[in-house]
């Protein structure tokens, strides 16, 4: 049995999975990070991954950008596949002075304006929050590694291009350290479905001041930031 967007066979999917938006992204870790790394999907171009990290088993799978798009695959991953931890590996832009490129954030809670959470639950606003424990190990294995972390809330937009010109400013004011597009409708669906989430996220850009990494800062951060992920597996 595979699901509708994966053709992985049940069991070839590890209990604990990273996601990436960028499905080439998984095919960089896999076979930068993993062992006896075998390719399980490419419906779509979404690749996804499993193998072995220090001898835990563990998956990678392209989630593409969006809450929708992240949302069929973390729908299928939770009841085809019985996932149990979905850590999100990405980027997001700071809207905080004190974040800065190249630093690694483990959100711990995300905001944002995704119409599927809205039309769920009926025009209220529910409070998407990552797994304690996971988000606990992560800044333990952080510390172990001695990366800094910054832990704090996120907001997921669905709209990346937008014309408001404040647009983030009542976030900034309610101390939202980011912007990325994928992690509200991730831990809402892990919380529905009784598993685990956490976002481990790197600054690539200052939406404010239009900043932007360079390619050395955003390796160095990406491989901080696949280190915590892969360490939780
Ligand atoms: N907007 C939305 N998502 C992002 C951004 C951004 O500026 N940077 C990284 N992810």
């Amino acid at each position: 049995m595979s699901s509708l967007h994966l053709e992985a066979k049940v069991g070839d999917i590890a209990e604990t999975v990273l996601l990436p938006g960028d499905p080439l992204r998984a095919k960089h870790v896999a076979e930068t990070f993993l062992d006896d790394a075998v390719c399980y999907n490419k419906v779509r171009g979404m690749l996804g991954f499993t193998g072995y990290y220090k001898g835990n088993r563990v998956s990678i799978q392209g989630t593409g950008m969006g809450m929708g798009s992240t949302s069929i695959y973390v729908n299928e991953l939770i009841n085809t596949y019985k996932v149990k931890n979905l850590i999100r590996v990405g980027t997001c832009g700071s809207i905080q002075e004190s974040l800065k490129l190249g630093q690694v954030l483990l959100a711990m809670s995300a905001s944002g304006d995704s119409d599927a959470n809205s039309l769920y639950f009926q025009g209220m606003h529910y409070a998407a929050t990552a797994d304690f424990d996971l988000l606990m190990k992560a800044y333990k294995i952080a510390n172990d590694l001695n990366i800094k972390t910054y832990q704090g809330s996120v907001f997921s937009t669905n709209t990346f291009y937008d014309d408001e010109p404040n647009r983030w400013e009542k976030w900034q004011k309610h101390g939202i350290l980011g912007v990325e597009m994928e992690t509200q409708i991730l831990f809402t669906l892990a919380k529905r479905f009784g598993v685990k989430a956490l976002s481990v996220l790197t600054v690539s850009d200052n939406i404010i001041t239009g900043e932007a990494t360079s390619v050395k800062d955003r390796e160095q951060s990406f491989n901080d930031m696949m280190k915590i992920a892969l360490e939780l597996a």
